[in-house]
């Protein structure tokens, strides 16, 4: 469908030029002054330049063409010049029964869908997920949703980190205190166990106290250096050490996931690319780009018009060892040679911004994509706890993922028992499904470069800019919509009709920016957008709502369009929800 806004343009280009002047002047926007008007064309000011007219004259002009308009009911100039426009209660409810025919709600696909890979979650194997992973699972699955939404063919991968010391060090830890098992026998030929030698909770385990004796022993850190490096020069022990961590931690990993309701179309890692390096770096040095500097292996990437200093990127140490940029490097090789992608989003914390930069710019000069690949940073800020600063736990540790759902949990679960008598097992589905709500919408609404508070009190709030308050609107729509059921209502075949209200007008008025709020929200990958757009909905059915008579209406048709309003609004807003990662209980 159209953007009701381009409707109303198109409307005003006749306008003008019936006027007599052009229709590259007719642009209408959303009014700023809505205790004024609804929409406004300031396109006079701008006309009047060239016709050398005073704009509140051509203004008048225009508005005197609109005099039998079906679509706008009110038209006015004022001075100096703007024309403030309402449109016509008949021509809205028209608009809103075309979108509410339309099973995409009026949001039509991508003419061009583009291959989007997008990176995101990133999660380091046998570490366990922390805060700062959540972000980029949130705010990643809602892009990869949108995206998907807007017509894209949208890949999303886990990027997992698998490639750095934490390996040599859970293979040197595993050492010490097993060193009869095979893996460790550097002449052992015989095929390795299926089984991993350890679970979960011993991975768990073993990574934090390996790490913490690293940093105090000297010998034993250069012993896990060492163990990294024969690991990624292929030692088949370790090798295969390094498949069970995969294996064990995975299927972890994946449970988490999707308690956070986040997936991923493909679980590859930094060592899946590592067999693209060679050629990688060989040709970067056969091509001239890549020299040696300091004993290291590096590309220029500055630029004339950097402001700032752009380090060179490198590709290799002194030891011929790769690094993180290498990596990311040889991962967009891969993708570029199986997905072949119009674009790759990154969903990083934004700290990591130089180094995104050096590897675009990288990738750019030695020719990895093509001219028109899109690489695009969203980085995203820090989660800080309500004393502003990076979320800990009670006793100053780093704050692992599932601790922190469980606090929401907790909170949740004391207030749904709160809100109304329910069995505990009800209580404790509702919890779950609201406070993933609380938790999203927490950290989605903000724009996500933002740093933001988390905030477990006002999150769990069923008022105010919360999940819990726009479930809690869906829920009081749903269960309007049960109890007329019930009743024998039906109000399949009716159509929405003309609004009665102010109230009524502007819940209206929002539902027919579904599309543009769509458009925008996939053009800026900006979540919030949904989040702000949602808000203001829920606001205004529940001021809709505190005042109008829904199943009371006397009036069979009145309350039959009143009842097909309801139903559009819940398809919006669980449509939004759907694509912010959350959805609604049936009650709350
Ligand atoms: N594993 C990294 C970390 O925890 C994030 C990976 C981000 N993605 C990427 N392609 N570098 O910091």
């Amino acid at each position: 469908m159209e953007k009701i806004l381009d409707l109303i343009t198109r409307e005003m280009e006749q306008a003008f030029q019936a006027a007599g002047y052009d229709g590259k002047y007719a642009k209408v926007t959303l009014s700023n002054r809505p205790d004024l008007c609804e929409y406004q064309c300031n396109g006079a000011m701008a006309a009047a330049k060239e016709y050398h007219k005073a704009p509140i004259m051509i203004a008048n002009g225009v508005v005197e063409t609109l005099a039998g308009s079906k679509m706008l009911s009110e038209v006015q100039a004022v001075n100096p010049g703007f024309i403030n426009l309402k449109i016509s209660a008949e021509f809205l409810s028209e608009y809103l029964n075309e979108m509410s025919a339309d099973e995409r709600l009026g949001y039509e696909k991508a003419e061009k869908p583009k291959t989007i890979i997008i990176d995101y979650g990133g999660p380091n194997v046998a570490k366990p997920l922390h805060v700062g992973h959540l972000r980029s699972a949130i705010i990643g699955e809602s892009v990869k949703r949108i995206a998907r939404f807007a017509g894209h063919q949208v890949i999303g991968d886990v990027h997992l980190g698998d490639w750095g010391l934490q390996m040599g060090l859970i293979i040197l830890e595993l050492k010490e205190r097993k060193p009869d098992l095979p893996y460790f026998d550097a002449d052992y030929t015989g095929e390795y166990p299926k089984e991993a030698p350890f679970t979960i909770a011993e991975l768990e385990e073993i990574y934090p106290t390996a790490s913490a004796r690293s940093k105090k022993d000297e010998a034993y850190k250069e012993a896990a250096m060492q163990a990294t490096f024969e690991l990624q020069q292929g030692r088949k022990g370790y090798q295969a050490l390094l498949k069970h961590i995969l294996e064990v931690s995975v299927s972890d990993l994946k449970r988490n996931y999707e308690n956070l309701k986040v997936d991923f179309d493909l679980w590859k890692g930094e060592s899946d690319v590592q067999p693209y390096i060679p050629a990688m770096v060989e040709e970067m040095k056969e091509k001239g780009y890549a020299h040696m500097s300091d004993g290291a292996l590096v590309v220029d990437i500055k630029e004339e018009t950097d402001t700032k200093e752009i380090p060179p990127c490198m590709l290799l140490k002194s030891d011929g060892a790769s690094l993180y940029t290498t990596t990311d490097l040889a991962t967009i090789v891969e993708r570029m040679k199986l997905y072949h992608p119009d674009e790759m989003v990154y969903v990083v914390d934004k700290r990591q911004e130089m180094h995104f930069i050096q590897v675009f710019r990288c990738a750019r000069k030695c020719g990895l994509v093509e001219a028109d690949t899109g690489l695009t940073f969203l980085g995203f800020g820090t989660m800080n706890g309500k004393d502003g600063k990076p979320f800990k736990t009670r006793e100053g540790g780093v704050m692992r993922l599932e601790y922190l759902l469980s606090d929401i949990n907790e909170e949740m679960l004391t207030k749904v028992k709160n809100s109304r008598p329910m069995s505990e097992e009800e209580a404790c589905e509702v919890a779950k499904v609201v406070g993933l709500s609380a938790v999203k919408y927490g950290d989605l609404s903000n724009q996500a470069s933002k740093d933001y508070i988390f905030d477990v009190d006002r999150f769990t709030s069923s008022e105010g800019n919360t999940g819990p308050y726009i479930l809690y609107t869906i829920v009081r729509i749903k269960s309007i919509l049960k109890k007329y059921e019930e009743a024998g209502g039906c109000a399949e075949k009716a159509l929405i009709g003309a609004c009665e209200n102010e109230n009524e007008k502007a819940l209206m008025l929002l539902l027919t920016r579904f599309n543009s709020v769509m458009d925008i929200a996939y053009e800026e990958l900006a979540p919030h957008k949904v989040c702000a757009y949602i808000y203001e909905i829920a606001n205004a059915f529940n001021k809709f709502y505190h005042e109008t008579t829904i199943l009371g209406t006397e009036d069979e048709e009145r309350k039959k369009s009143r009842i097909r309003l309801l139903m559009l609004t819940q398809r919006v807003l669980e449509t939004c929800i759907e694509l912010l990662g959350f959805e609604a209980p049936e009650r709350m």
